[in-house]
């Protein structure tokens, strides 16, 4: 494959003079899909049956008596073990679910909303139509039903609105909830339980004076990602947690939209993974600190025992760098850190809220008010899990592309904007293979052409990706700054529907050193995962199997602003 630059405009050509080349699956659109699921399947006997509805409601969440209109999951336990739905009290969070592996859950999902819906089980492998893909999103009033096994090993996942272009707002706004798994492996392992096994789910929100959400208020916001700046702890500010002196489980999930998290003692003591997105870790790792990227879980194991009581312990979300463009991230240094809110930069809309991606925060305080004899000893070995290695895929060569790429200053995969039931060629993939595949920033248009050679690109849109054939080339000259080249200049936690994959390798092709320095010692890769966060300029290889069902896969960008932007696509499981 020659590196030429005129292959991509070629293909540009090529995909101006006959439109979208794109496949459309007349299977699909002939099923109508939002009657696709309406009523119960008969021969589907569940263990677990759930009514849920979203609805809006006004909660208390400022410690100051005023009440927020949020929207909220309500659920209610038709069947199944008491312990299935946890709800929170006082809350926008929708109840945590327990489920085990091998049972068979039925969902009702009541629209009770003033606007579409749909909910997903982010990080389960279920059916592609129990999966809450967006076209399925029903209309006020209406009611969806959701079948399914837990397929998934024990760890911790979560719900959440997948609604068609409106998904960003509707976390945003509450519409999420905390999902766990466990089997029989993690019961054997004595891992804290119950009131020892605790939710961290850590959400950024915007106020304004009378106590109520804001959301983005522009397209800056929307292509830079919304940041609040009033940081949330299971739906609360000021989270403190009364700990006793012996271990605890917190799993950690990042429920905020966009900002991505550093988690740390604030006294360098390291922290302890045991799990990650979508299950336990082989082995306990200790890091120095965590990322946690939008959508992302970490099971933290974090060990009281032998804090006298009255001790206090702050976790903070420690300072870092090089997720943003670096133009964007001088004039966040220049605003001099937490101050000023949006007024100076206000105006260009290039801040929301007044505190920065990156910048220094506490998250939690962890105060022990009580001393324990005895704690549970952290295991040596969690679970045993058979790697994924390049010998299991059948593309080793000629992986998958997933290109970060931009177009008309919007963030998109693989240089199309998001369909709801169109799919490329290289996005159609055989039913029970395991693929290669390899997420990367396309710098030049001719990278993306070698990147992606051997694959039918026909389809793919090559204009605007940052390189000269489309028009925007003045990344180069502006740093990566301001004109193209601005979202390839961010990080991106890539989400991928189905089966959790596992990550192969991190090049540090065109990074920046010294702001990978801030994080790189802060990804646990060594599970198994769902989403992967993605750092300007890295090349992020990954194995995904694609097994059990066909279907519409979703991938994009769990950025939820950069998703309803439409960085997003459908694997086409066939
Ligand atoms: Cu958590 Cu498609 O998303
Ligand atoms: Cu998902
Ligand atoms: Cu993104």
């Amino acid at each position: 494959m020659t590196h030429s630059i005129n292959y991509g405009r070629r293909q540009f050509l090529q995909y101006s003079a006959f439109g979208a080349a794109a496949a459309l699956f007349p299977e699909l659109l002939l099923a109508n899909p939002t009657s696709a699921r309406r009523s119960p399947t008969p021969g589907f006997k569940p263990d677990v049956e759930i009514e849920f509805s979203a609805r809006e409601v006004f909660v208390p969440i400022l410690n100051n008596g005023s009440k927020t209109k949020v929207q909220k999951y309500f659920a209610k336990l038709l069947k199944g073990p008491e312990n299935t739905v946890q709800s929170f009290e006082d809350n926008y969070l929708g109840p945590t679910l327990n489920f085990a592996k091998g049972q068979k859950v039925r969902i009702y999902f009541d629209n009770n909303l003033l606007e579409h819906s749909i909910m997903h089980w982010h990080g389960l492998h279920v059916p592609q139509k129990s999966d809450g893909h967006p076209m399925y999103s029903i209309e006020p009033g209406e009611r969806f039903v959701y079948e399914y096994e837990v397929l998934n090993n024990a760890g911790t996942s979560f719900y959440h609105s997948h609604a068609h272009n409106l998904t960003g707002s509707q976390v945003y706004f509450g519409l999420a909830g905390l999902l766990k798994v466990t089997d029989e492996e993690e019961k054997k392992l004595g891992l804290p339980t119950g009131e020892y096994d605790l939710p961290l789910v850590i959400q950024d929100k915007q106020f304004n004076r009378n106590g109520q959400l804001q959301y983005v208020r522009g397209m800056h916001d929307r292509m830079m990602g919304f940041l609040g700046d009033t940081i949330l702890v299971n739906g609360k500010p000021n989270a403190e947690f009364a700990v006793k002196s012996r271990a605890y489980r917190f799993r950690a999930l990042n429920g905020s939209t966009s900002r991505i998290y550093k988690l740390g003692w604030d006294d360098g003591t390291p922290l302890t993974a045991i799990g990650t997105d979508v299950s336990l870790l082989e082995k306990p790792e200790t890091k120095p600190y965590v990322m946690l990227a939008p959508g992302d879980r970490v099971d933290l194991w974090l060990d009281f025992s032998g804090r006298p009581v009255g001790s206090k312990l702050a976790m903070y979300s420690l300072p870092f760098s090089g997720t943003m463009p670096p133009m964007f991230e001088s004039m966040q240094r220049m605003r001099g850190g937490g101050q000023g809110g949006r007024g100076m930069m206000g105006g260009m809309g290039m801040m929301s809220g007044g505190l920065g991606q990156g910048e220094k925060f506490p998250i939690a305080i962890f105060h022990v008010t009580e001393k324990v004899g005895d704690s549970p000893k952290l295991p040596v070995q969690l679970v045993r899990r058979q790697r994924l290695t390049e010998k299991d895929v059948d593309n080793a060569d000629n992986p998958l592309p997933i290109a970060i790429t931009e177009r008309h200053m919007r963030p998109l995969v693989n240089g199309r904007p998001f369909s709801l039931d169109e799919v490329m060629e290289i996005e159609k993939v055989k039913v029970g293979s395991i693929k290669k595949i390899k997420i990367f920033h396309p710098h030049e248009e001719h990278e993306m052409a070698s990147q992606t050679s051997g694959h039918d690109m026909e389809g793919m849109d090559h204009g605007g990706m940052g390189g000269r054939g489309g028009g925007m080339g003045m990344r180069d000259e502006m740093g990566g700054g301001m004109m193209g080249g601005m979202m390839m200049a961010m990080a991106h936690p890539i989400h991928l529907h189905g089966q959790q994959f596992q990550v192969l390798s991190r090049k540090e092709g065109h990074v920046d050193r010294e702001d990978y320095e801030t994080v790189r010692h802060g990804f646990v890769d060594s599970g198994l995962k769902d989403t992967v966060l993605v750092m300007p300029g890295e090349e992020v290889e990954i194995i995904k199997p694609f097994q059990d069902f066909k279907g519409l896969y979703l991938y994009h960008c769990h950025n939820l602003e950069h998703e309803d932007l439409g960085m997003m696509r459908n694997f086409y499981v066939h």
